[in-house]
């Protein structure tokens, strides 16, 4: 069974949470996009949803494929939200934003009565940080709110990188027009520590951890799918 295999035995289980006439928030990754194209199929026959994406990225895929999407501002209160992660503990506290959707991904997630997460079995850690954390920035004073996540990771006793993401075109832009850091721990023995820390830091929009947000993860492996409830 191949990645993609993988993600789609993930996609098809969560696809049985969903109940007709949802109001679903809708995740963004590889994994996600498995969601789409079955969520879409099931469309085609009839079956009702009322779609939020949770970023431009899933939002033209939908569109593209003829998912019905409203904005967050529309429905205000959804039902469930599918995502995946790049990370998973055993307590279901999730590392994202690898794609780096993590802003509206936490604004939906905590927007919905549920959220599943949608993952094959490599996501599954013991303790979170090998992925590296995306903390969204605003771009002013981006340089001094970096100063600030590295005395807050020193303060915490953790080692690493932090770097500025970026792609082919230069500095990488989220969907809200902030700049994303990768910070690379290693280890996060305490994520609400982090969590808590970085929340207090002003040019910090957003970071990747998600804390008590998750009500299940769906992971897949060449076995089966199986259920982590939190
Ligand atoms: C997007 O910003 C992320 O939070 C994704 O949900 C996460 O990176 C998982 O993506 P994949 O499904 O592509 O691994």
């Amino acid at each position: 069974m191949d990645a993609r295999q993988l993600k789609i035995q993930a996609a098809k289980a969560a696809l049985d949470h969903v109940e007709d006439g949802m109001r679903l928030g809708i995740g963004t990754g590889s994994t996600a996009d498995e969601f789409v194209r079955l969520l879409a199929e099931k469309v085609a026959d009839g079956f009702k949803v009322h779609g939020v994406p949770t970023s431009e990225r899933t939002a033209r895929l939908c569109v593209e494929l003829g998912v019905p999407l409203y904005s967050l501002d529309d429905m205000p209160e959804l039902d469930l939200t599918i995502d995946g992660a790049d990370e998973i503990d055993g307590a279901l506290t999730l590392v994202k934003g690898g794609g780096g959707a993590l802003l509206r991904e936490k604004i939906v997630a905590s927007a919905s009565a549920r959220m599943i997460v949608i993952a094959d079995e490599s996501k599954l850690v013991d303790t979170l940080g090998q992925f590296p954390l995306p903390i969204e920035v605003a771009k002013f004073g981006m340089v001094a709110t970096h100063y600030a996540v590295e005395r807050l990771a020193s303060r915490l006793g953790l080692s690493g990188t932090i770097e500025q993401r970026a792609d082919k075109d230069g500095p990488y832009l989220t969907d809200g027009d902030h700049f994303i850091l990768d910070a690379s721990f290693g280890r996060i023995p305490d994520a609400e520590a982090i969590a808590n820390g970085l929340a207090a830091i002003p040019g910090v929009v957003e970071h990747g951890l998600f804390l008590n947000m998750a009500s299940a993860a769906i992971i897949a492996s060449p076995g089966g799918a199986r259920t982590l409830l939190a």
